[in-house]
């Protein structure tokens, strides 16, 4: 860690010539079980990465967010009093897009100089656009000097995604890159919002994301296509059951089961990922509960399976690489992760095979798709926080 803070005030000076406030750290994320649930209000079981966005901030005395990005070796200037997008760097309306919705919940903000770096490796599902959001959020609180409570601080995070960028998404990413805990993943209720630590502790076992490094393509057109998809099965169960729920979570399985032939057949299947995805994540932590890894392992393929059959966002390389994953030794279960098209998996193995695993994996995986996969193993971490002032 204190590498990265002296990198980060080094670069800071090399660029702005002076020292920053504040340096500010929020986590990218992955999610073990619960995909595309929580827009429809059901739960969902992340945890926070150890790799994430990290800002080194300085207030300016005028309304300019004066930003360098390290990984991209680009520079944005932006002024708070004129929000818009930014289609040439893309990542500056995540800036934008907090300040924004600061500003419209009443805060009083002035500008910053920034630098930013990250190691989530950005656009395969682990969140690298939510901890920059958080990770921004963080900055503004600790240079305006307020704090803004953990539930809201994801909401707000959410709101630039849903308004100022246009993306259906839920709240998964934001929550836990907020509210992440060492050593816990995070069982979210996305309805009401209250969450239980669990404790990722698996005896001699260890999770091991592995990135198919496959552009993803298409992500927010077919990410917006599936929401649409599960308020029409939602339209219908209104409309059979003469109910008036606002989300999937407000029928069973059951009822879901029951009026099958008066649904359409893919908003059918996109629903029946769903409530089936909500009872997975509950046994999953039962499983986790009692210490039953061969449950765990089970309830990550069939997520997968749903994620393929029912819900359709994967693509040929996810498929591919949790294929192989099951067929080597030592995998217990393994599963896309993040909204899918492309991206991660994520995959429960014995932990004296995880190099060989590794190394396994990696090389099939190029066999068969021409690609470089590469795997991340990350301990569950801590949410956005400062990490250091300068006086
Ligand atoms: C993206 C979204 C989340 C969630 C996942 C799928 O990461 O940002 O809100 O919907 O996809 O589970």
């Amino acid at each position: 860690m204190g590498e990265i803070l002296k990198y980060l005030e080094q670069q800071f000076y090399h660029i702005f010539n002076t020292t920053p406030d504040v340096i500010v750290k929020a986590p990218g994320r992955v999610n073990i079980i619960g995909e595309h649930t929580d827009y429809n209000h059901g739960y969902v079981l992340p945890m926070a990465l150890e790799q994430g966005t990290y800002i080194a901030g300085k207030k300016r005395d005028d309304s300019h967010l004066n930003f360098y990005a390290l990984n991209t070796n680009r520079q944005s200037i932006a002024d708070l009093n004129y929000p818009s997008r930014n289609p040439i760097d893309p990542w500056m309306d995540y800036i934008m897009g907090v300040s924004y919705e600061l500003r419209k919940s009443g805060y009083k903000l002035s500008g910053m100089d920034g630098i930013i770096v990250g190691d989530v490796p950005m656009a395969c599902g682990l969140s690298s656009s939510a901890s920059l959001e958080m990770a921004v959020l963080k900055l503004f609180e600790a240079l305006g000097n307020f704090i803004i409570d953990d539930v809201e601080s994801a909401k707000l995070g959410q709101r630039v995604e849903n308004e100022f960028l246009g993306l259906k998404s839920g709240i998964m990413d934001q929550f836990i890159s907020r509210c992440g805990k060492e050593g816990h993943a995070l069982f979210l209720d996305c309805r009401s919002l209250e969450y239980e630590l669990i404790p990722i502790d698996i005896p001699e076992h260890t999770f091991v994301i592995a990135n198919t490094n496959c552009p993803r393509g298409l992500t927010g057109s077919k990410y917006n296509e599936r929401v649409l998809e599960c308020n029409d099965a939602l339209n219908t169960l209104n409309f059979v059951f003469k109910k008036s729920g606002t989300h999937l979570r407000d029928f069973t399985l059951q009822e879901l089961i029951e009026i099958k032939d008066k649904m359409n057949p893919i908003s059918f299947k996109r629903a029946y990922h769903v409530l089936t995805e909500n009872n997975r994540v509950l046994s999953c932590i039962e499983a986790l509960k009692q210490g039953n890894i061969k449950k765990v392992g089970d309830l990550l393929n069939e997520s997968d399976y749903s994620l393929q059959k029912d819900y359709e966002v994967t693509n040929r390389e996810l498929e591919v690489m949790t294929d192989i994953a099951r067929n080597i030794e030592g995998c217990k279960g393994s599963r896309m992760t993040g909204a899918g098209f492309g991206g991660c998996t994520i995959n429960l193995v014995e932990t004296k095979y995880v190099e060989s695993f590794i190394h396994k994996l990696i090389d099939k995986y190029n066999n068969i798709t021409g690609r470089n996969g590469s795997c991340i193993i990350s301990y569950p971490s801590e949410g956005a926080k400062i990490l250091k002032i300068f006086s």
